[in-house]
Parts: structure tokens; C-alpha cells; sequence
């Protein structure tokens, strides 16, 4: 049971809800115990900032010695503006826009992780007009099953994502045609909220194979990137408040021989940033169905859109009220019925004005806020300036 003395509670009572809530205490060791076990192996990190670019949270990453692993213009934008140097970004996506491309290029970054043959072209092109050469890696699609959520699958045949297997040896051989690209590496990204890590042995092992067909053929991979995708609990978010970094690490160690010369790269969001986060709602009302009983807070998938979009379940606590456990709807305001968090679940009986936390609302939380009914996009509070 999660110790409610753990959030400020009677600071909350002063706060317009909703609002994010970071524990910095909680980043800070996640970062730390991240870059202990990476650098055991002398891996490189890039912070995937798709799972949060709140710029507090991303100076606490560039801090801590981590790179930026982008997939938008605005994400390297924000990076550099968060002070991450450019030698440490890299930038993916299946649909880099031309002005997207040409950013990366003039701030002169560390390489862009191309998914078709249609944008290496582009890349080249942009590229040659600016004089350049940019160094890129290829986006494998290594056809290993994440068996995670299918919507937060990328790794498989049908995924939009990456350079099919079949296709590698194609794109290979246009690379003599585009002299203003340099292949520098390999890129993977199989899927997120990985909690069973054997497809992680499986990525290494169909990377081997790669890898020994690529030497035939004379390339020799400098850098390897096996994107992210470690998971996090949900359910027992004070249980596991920071991810295996220590197990997950070593399996690429064991399964994956590193050459001389060569940098392992990886590309961890949601473990970084997951459980450090919660999303602070008041109830507004306590609704009695005649079949249920719905507490109404006043966040919604505006503020947390994983449940609608992933039917992902976060932890909910009443932390204002220790009354005895009765069964409710946790929902939102928003006019869809999907704007619902959890269905039957046991909270302390819950009253209008009450506090809750839904937690592990670090990743991918206030990065897919919207303003839809109109609603404002809410403030965050850090637990070192509160
Ligand atoms: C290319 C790439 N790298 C890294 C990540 C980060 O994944 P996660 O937050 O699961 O670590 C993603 C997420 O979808 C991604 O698409």
C-alpha cells in the first residue's frame, strides 16, 4: 500500500487541479541507477524525449549524461534547447519533413535514423545542397515480436516502421549513389512495455545474423542502437519505482558480443521518466448509477490518454480520504465514453473534493496533453520547488 505521506498532499490542497507532479528525488536515482548499469558495458544512452519533453525533466536528463533520441523538428528543437549537444542526438520517425531534416543537419547532428529508401534519398539531397554529408543509421525491422500492446508494437512485418529485412539489401546497395549520406550504423526499436525481456535475447540474436551478413558484404557496423522499450509497473508502481536497468543491460551484454570499435546505443523513454510522474485530480462528483457507481475527477484523457488509446490501467489513490474500500468507475469529464481511467476498482469511499493521484503518469502523459472540449493544458509541480 503506497504511503500517502509520500505526496504533499496538503500542499496539493492549494493547487489548481489537475496538474502533473514529478518527484525529482525519483528521476534523479532512476538516471542514476540508468547510467550506473549502462556504463558497466560502456553503453551510450539517448533519452527517448517522445515520453516527456517537459524541459525541467529534460535538464535533469541532459544532467545526468544522457543523449536525446528525437523524432520530430520540435524534439530536436526542444533538446537543444534543454542543452542536450548535438553530437548526442539522434533523430527518427518514418515521416521526417524537409525542414525537420534540414534542422538536423544544421545543428549538425550525431545521426538520423532512416526508415525508407524515399528518405535516405531526401536526406541525400537535402544534404548535398547544403554541402554536407550526414551520417545516418538504418532502421531495421527485425521482425521479433514484442508481444506487447499491438499499438505500441513496432517491430513486426506489418509495422509502418523501419526497412523490412527483405528490402535491406536494396537500400544497401543504393547507398553508392548517395554521396552525401554516411552509413554509420544499425537502428531497432521492437516496441514499449517490455516486462518479459526474452524478445530483447531475440532482438540480439537476429542482430548477429544481420550483422555477420552485412561483413560479408563488406560493411562494417560502427554503432548499433536497440532502441527502447523496457516497461514499467503499473500496477505496483512503490514496489518497482525504478525499472531493472541492471538485468536489462546484461542480457544485451550476454547475448550480444560488441566488437572492437563498436558503440551499443539504446533509447529508453518511459523507464526513465514513468514512475516519477503523477497526474493530481480532484473528484468532482460522486455519481450513483443504478448499476454502478462513477467518480467523476476533473482529468481526463486530455491529461492521460493512455487508457483510452492503449486500454492501458494506471494505479489510482484516494489521498485525501482512508474510509473503508467500495467499488467505482474512476472517469473523466470528457464527452466520450472512452474517457474512462478504470472500471470496478476498490478505492476508499470517495467524496466531492477529494485528491487523486493516478500514477506512473511520467511517460507519455503530459507529452500527449490536449486541449480538446477546450480544456487547459494543465501546470506541473516538481517536488524540489513545491
Ligand atoms: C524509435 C523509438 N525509440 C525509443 C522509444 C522509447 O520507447 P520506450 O518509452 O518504450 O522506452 C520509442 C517509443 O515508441 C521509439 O519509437
Amino acid at each position: 500500500m503506497y504511503m500517502k505521506t509520500n505526496f504533499p498532499t496538503e500542499m496539493f490542497q492549494n493547487l489548481q487541479t489537475p496538474f502533473y507532479y514529478y518527484d525529482t528525488e525519483l528521476l534523479n536515482r532512476t538516471l542514476q541507477s540508468a547510467m550506473t548499469e549502462a556504463n558497466r558495458y560502456g553503453y551510450h544512452l539517448h533519452y527517448a524525449v517522445k515520453a516527456n519533453a517537459n524541459s525541467r525533466v529534460l535538464e535533469s536528463i541532459r544532467a545526468a549524461g544522457l543523449g536525446a533520441d528525437c523524432v520530430s523538428g520540435g524534439e530536436i528543437q526542444a533538446a537543444v534547447d534543454a542543452g542536450f549537444s548535438a553530437d548526442k542526438i539522434v533523430f527518427a520517425g518514418v515521416g521526417k519533413a524537409d525542414w525537420e531534416i534540414n534542422l538536423g543537419l544544421d545543428k549538425d547532428i550525431f545521426c538520423f535514423n532512416v526508415e525508407s529508401l524515399p528518405e535516405l534519398q531526401v536526406i541525400d539531397a537535402l544534404a548535398a545542397a547544403k554541402g554536407r554529408t550526414a551520417c545516418v543509421a538504418l532502421r531495421v525491422n527485425p521482425e521479433v515480436d514484442a508481444h506487447t500492446h499491438a499499438h505500441i508494437t513496432t517491430g513486426k512485418k506489418e509495422n509502418k516502421f523501419g526497412i523490412n529485412l527483405d528490402q535491406l539489401d536494396g537500400v544497401l546497395d543504393s547507398l553508392a549513389g548517395l554521396p552525401h549520406v554516411r552509413l554509420i550504423g544499425l537502428h531497432f526499436h521492437i516496441g514499449s512495455q517490455l516486462l518479459d525481456l526474452e524478445p530483447f535475447r531475440a532482438l540480439c540474436g537476429r542482430v548477429r545474423e544481420l550483422q555477420a551478413n552485412l561483413e560479408k558484404r563488406g560493411v562494417q557496423v560502427e554503432n548499433l542502437n536497440f532502441g527502447g522499450g523496457l516497461g514499467i509497473d503499473y500496477a505496483q508502481p512503490d514496489a518497482h519505482p525504478i525499472p531493472d536497468f541492471g538485468t536489462y543491460f546484461k542480457i544485451f551484454h550476454d547475448n550480444f558480443p560488441v566488437q572492437p570499435h563498436q558503440q551499443i546505443h539504446f533509447e529508453p523513454g518511459r523507464s526513465i521518466v514513468g514512475q516519477c510522474g503523477a497526474l493530481i485530480s480532484k473528484v468532482l462528483y460522486v455519481k450513483e448509477g443504478s448499476e454502478k457507481r462513477f467518480v467523476i475527477l476533473d482529468a481526463g484523457f486530455t491529461e492521460l490518454i493512455r487508457p483510452a488509446l492503449y486500454q492501458a490501467s494506471h494505479a489510482i489513490q484516494n489521498l485525501t480520504s482512508d474510509k473503508k474500500e467500495v467499488i467505482y468507475d474512476v472517469v473523466g469529464p470528457i464527452c466520450e465514453s472512452s474517457d474512462c481511467f478504470a472500471k470496478d476498482i476498490p478505492l476508499p469511499e470517495t467524496q466531492r473534493g477529494d485528491l487523486i493521484a493516478l500514477r506512473s503518469a511520467g511517460a507519455y502523459g503530459e507529452i500527449m496533453a490536449s486541449q480538446y472540449n477546450c480544456r487547459q493544458l494543465p501546470a506541473a509541480y516538481f517536488s524540489d520547488l513545491l
